[in-house]
């Protein structure tokens, strides 16, 4: 009989290696996902495609199921009792829980959907989530400004052929697969481990050119194959969707990049820095891979703004140490 998941939240909490707080706000995060599960699973049939006619805070077009997983995500972690606060990708500013419920000690910052380009196109999308100690006081965006190394857990729903929930308390990484027959996440992973090695990358290469020349000349180099200086020959894969790109990594290994490049010199990266780069690289490190932004590790850096963004390379310890390399001899 595999285990279910309030089984195992049950058991760590009985271990003593998660509070009540933190079961009861991981446990909410899984039934959340459900229900976002169940309006991505409709699609047109339920009128949640194409865009909502708003932006977010970044200046990108939010889609109607953004939208509606943001309402989803807080309605469904809000009452718990287990936080104090919430900050998303979908919302401008954090936002304090609402008085109406207790105060818990946790704070939770998401991207309630992400992937979005591949909403209407039916590919995979998934919801990432991560959670710290609240600071005391009130709560304010400079709350979340918490190095990742801090965070008490991490993980991400991804919805595809198959729901899966990947989680990690920071005692290696699990994942949960749904059976939408009974409604329950059964435990099908106990142990994510990320192969050393790797011979699979992922980038958006349409972007090659306006890369930094050390992340062209590795992605470069990585093409050259077996004949060129790393001498073995390299596959690749984009989603375009970082919760699938990751999970992948997670499962079969390999190296995920999204680099700085100079169309938006100022802007270090695409991907944000406390809802998604930290979480993955907690959950990345917890099974044994490494994530850096070129130069450091990105559970160290210190942020600086909520939506704030990051270079993030994030995979296989071998592969993400010979970038490290390539950005290294360039200096
Ligand atoms: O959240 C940003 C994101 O959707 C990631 O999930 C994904 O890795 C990336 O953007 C895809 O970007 P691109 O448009 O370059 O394929
Ligand atoms: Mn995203």
């Amino acid at each position: 009989m595999p285990v279910t998941l309030n089984q195992y939240l049950f058991e760590l909490k009985q271990k003593g290696l998660i509070d009540h707080q933190l079961s009861r706000l991981l446990d909410a995060v899984a039934n959340l996902s459900k229900e976002i599960r169940e309006k991505v699973t409709l699609g047109a049939l339920g009128g949640v495609l194409g865009l909502a006619g708003t932006e977010n805070v970044q200046g990108e077009d939010q889609k109607k199921l953004d939208v509606l997983s943001n309402e989803i995500f807080v309605k469904g972690v809000q009452w718990t009792g287990s936080l104090a606060g919430m900050a998303s990708e979908e919302m401008d500013h954090a936002l304090p829980v609402s008085k109406e419920y207790p105060r818990g000690k946790y704070l939770i910052a998401f991207d309630p959907l992400d992937g979005s380009s591949n909403i209407d196109i039916n590919a995979p999308i998934g919801t990432i989530f991560s959670i710290s100690k609240a600071p005391e006081g009130e709560i304010t965006d400079e709350s979340f400004l918490i190095p990742g190394r801090e965070q008490v857990a991490a993980g991400y729903v991804m919805y595809s052929p198959q729901t899966i929930m990947t989680f990690s308390v920071g005692k290696g990484v699990v994942m949960f697969t749904f059976n939408p027959a009974t409604g329950q996440y059964l435990l099908t992973n106990e142990k994510v481990s990320v192969p050393v090695s790797t011979a699979e990358f992922a980038i958006n290469m349409s972007n090659l050119r306006h890369w930094a020349t050390p992340v062209r000349n590795y992605v470069r180099d990585l093409l050259k194959g077996a004949d060129g200086p790393i001498g073995k020959n390299y596959n690749m894969r984009w989603v375009a969707a970082m919760v699938a790109e990751v999970h992948r990594v997670l499962t079969r290994g390999g190296i995920f990049m999204y680099p700085w490049d100079n169309r938006q010199p100022e802007r270090p990266g695409k991907l944000r820095l406390l809802y998604e780069a930290n979480p993955m690289a907690f959950l990345s490190e917890q099974a044994g891979a490494q994530a850096t932004n070129g130069t450091q590790r990105i559970l160290d850096l210190q942020p600086e703004k909520l939506h704030q963004r990051v270079a993030v390379f994030l995979g296989a310890k071998e592969e993400v140490e010979r970038v490290k390399q390539y950005v290294e001899k360039a200096k």
